[in-house]
């Protein structure tokens, strides 16, 4: 039997690299995804020919096309994994007042670029990646997301990362059973603090050394959800080297648990949506 093979975004540093190495050692093939053309290509060429770098921007719907196009052709027709893992953090501020105004006086729109590439980027490439695993020999796949504890909680300097990773959690859990009937199973990892190049390097050497959550806690998740077809639709948060599963929050009375349960059918009437 052929290799399985795994799209891995934001590939070429922190989490996505590591993913891709531990995957590696499991016979696993592994296109990496990233706007870092020279730390891809570089790490890629190192690893051998069981990678294959794609210079890609997620939040380019056309690239990350392509990106699909030419992994599904590269893995010899099979695609087993979608890791939407890349990432960035606000690119401009909501609660500051560094306005800038058009000719006449009004201000110019907030840069969203961490909504595009966090959470648009993350929902066209399951849209592709859909396409590609109803293909698949026997069809279906897995989609492990990397949100954050910021999608659980809140990072108050960062309000568009925190809506952005709240809304992958949203999505997960949304997605979760519907999937399910097409065979994909769709999860997300929730981390803590792991030291990556997300965070400035200055801020690196001064973060609180028990507070940063281990790479073998993600690489831990990774197995968790692989190995488990039956996990689907899960949050999972990570922190220092455990796994927290979290659940939504409890319902607050019957009227809420049967909106949030039973009122399937009636939307999907309401909606006209087949499931499949
Ligand atoms: N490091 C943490 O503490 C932490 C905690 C929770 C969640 N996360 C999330 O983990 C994921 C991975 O981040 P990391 O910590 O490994 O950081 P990182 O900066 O080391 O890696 C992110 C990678 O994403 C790539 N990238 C950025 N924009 C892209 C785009 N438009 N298209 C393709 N690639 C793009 C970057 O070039 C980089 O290689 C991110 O989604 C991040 O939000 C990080």
């Amino acid at each position: 039997m052929s290799q399985p093979v795994a799209i891995i975004t934001g590939a070429s540093s922190g989490m996505g690299f590591a993913v891709t190495k531990h995957l590696l050692g499991d016979g696993w093939r592994v296109v990496m995804a990233d706007i870092d053309e020279e730390s891809g290509r570089k790490a890629a060429a190192e690893l051998g020919d069981q990678v294959l770098f794609c210079l890609t921007d997620v939040s380019c719907y056309s690239q990350q096309a392509d990106l699909f196009e030419k992994a599904f052709f590269w893995g010899g027709g099979r695609l087993d994994l979608f890791a939407a893992n890349a990432g960035i953090s606000d690119t401009q501020f909501l609660q500051k007042n560094d306005y800038q105004y058009d000719r006449n006086g009004i201000p110019l729109p907030l840069n969203l670029k961490a909504m595009d590439v966090n959470f648009t980027a993350v929902v066209q490439g399951i849209w592709l990646f859909k396409h590609y695993a109803r293909q698949n020999k026997v069809a279906g796949g897995k989609v492990v997301i990397t949100s954050s504890s910021a999608g659980l909680y809140q990072m108050t300097t960062n309000p568009i990362y925190t809506a952005s990773k709240h809304a992958l959690v949203g999505l997960t859990r949304a997605l979760g059973t519907t999937l399910d009937q097409q065979n994909i199973q769709i999860n997300a990892i929730c981390p803590a603090f792991v030291s990556t190049a997300l965070c400035p390097k200055d801020m690196l050497d001064r973060f609180p050394k028990e507070h940063i959550t281990p790479m073998s806690t993600v690489m831990k998740a990774y197995d968790t959800f692989l190995k488990d077809d039956t996990l689907n639709g899960q949050t999972v948060e990570l922190s220092q080297d455990q796994l927290y599963f979290r659940t939504k929050p409890d319902y607050p009375n019957e009227s809420q648990r049967w909106l949030g349960e039973d009122s399937a059918s009636f939307w999907e009437e309401a909606y006209k949506q087949p499931v499949v």
